[in-house]
């Protein structure tokens, strides 16, 4: 799978293999009383948890354009009392574009670029989408809603099925959600045009700096029967939601030499009291950020 990305995307030593153009930041986040009912994460005390974030656009474009229509991510590291790690990374819309790894590993051989033209073949991107439908609801998903105007100005989704367990031991299938106090705001097709490249970190930057940028962290609450297994597909609208804390980031910066640069944020690091589901694309991440991290770790 590594391999693909870098054959998609070319290799930038000690850089991300996916994701690699970004911006770190930090502060907090304190979770609800709410949620503490579902599970018996420390996360959920109700006492502010440090944070490190990265927030960034996918692809192992370092020179990707801002106005990119793909998805931006929202990786966070919570540091809980005596050292126990948490990790969520996250993107911007509320589904995957593959159901099993397999899908996106397709989608990065239809990304090598053409040994003639330099760049993808589009035929092999036709023959990818018509022969895999679990990639077409992120598809149409990032065609019918621009990038956002502000790293602030997104809402992130968790998109797979955690299980939340609590202090009684009882599971409850949940996902969750970061939504922007400071409102959604995406670029207009105008705006697309004339925004530049490079716009994203230093909104971030400025905006930080007249004050915390605040998320709530909403939580859907699964019943039985909603796919526990797919990230492609949405749950039911009418699912109770339950406010489960409010992230705030009180600093950015560029990510070189921040805290954030070194950090593998690697979905399967979590706390006491939230494990993962048996979702194929979500066990596939572990794997795949090991791979990623160990060679930018080694310069590579
Ligand atoms: C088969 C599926 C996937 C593969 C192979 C994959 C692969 C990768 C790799 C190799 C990295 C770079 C890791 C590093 O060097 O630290 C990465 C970063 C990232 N991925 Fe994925 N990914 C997949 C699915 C997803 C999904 C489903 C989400 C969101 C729910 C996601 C969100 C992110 C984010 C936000 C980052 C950046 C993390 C950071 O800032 O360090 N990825 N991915």
């Amino acid at each position: 799978m590594v391999a693909a990305i870098e054959g998609a995307f070319g290799v930038n030593p000690g850089q991300r293999r996916n994701h690699i153009k970004g911006s770190c930041a930090a502060g907090e986040f304190v979770g609800s009383k709410d949620a503490a009912r579902y599970t018996r994460s420390a996360l959920f005390s109700g006492k502010p948890v440090p944070v490190v974030a990265r927030f960034s656009l996918s692809g192992g474009n370092p020179k990707a354009p801002d106005t990119a229509k793909s998805v931006r991510g929202m990786a966070l590291q919570f540091k809980l009392p005596g050292g126990a790690l948490h990790n969520m990374a996250m993107l911007n819309a509320p589904i995957f574009g593959a159901a099993k790894p397999q899908t996106f590993l397709d989608l990065m051989l239809a990304l090598q670029p053409d040994a003639a033209t330099g760049k993808p073949d589009p035929e092999k991107m036709k023959a990818f989408k018509a022969s895999h439908p679990d990639n077409l609801a992120q598809s149409e998903y990032l065609a019918a809603n621009n990038p956002p105007a502000s790293y602030a100005n997104s809402s992130y989704w968790g998109i797979h099925t955690f299980k939340f367990i609590n202090r009684k031991k009882q599971t409850t299938l949940v996902r969750w959600r970061f939504v922007p106090q400071d409102g959604e705001k995406r670029l207009s097709d105008d705006e697309l045009k004339t925004a530049g490249a490079n716009f994203l970190e230093q909104a971030l930057i400025s905006r930080a700096q007249q004050g915390p940028v605040r998320w709530d962290m909403m939580l859907t609450i699964g019943v039985a029967g909603d796919a526990e297994d797919n990230p492609t597909l949405a749950w039911p609208e009418d699912r109770k939601q339950v406010k489960a804390g409010t992230l705030t980031i009180k600093t950015a910066m560029p990510q070189k030499g921040a805290a954030c640069e070194p950090i593998n944020f690697d979905p399967l690091v979590m706390a006491d009291g939230v494990t993962p589901t048996n979702d194929p694309v979500l066990q596939f991440r572990s794997p795949a950020y090991a791979v990623s991290y160990a060679k930018r770790l080694g310069g590579m």
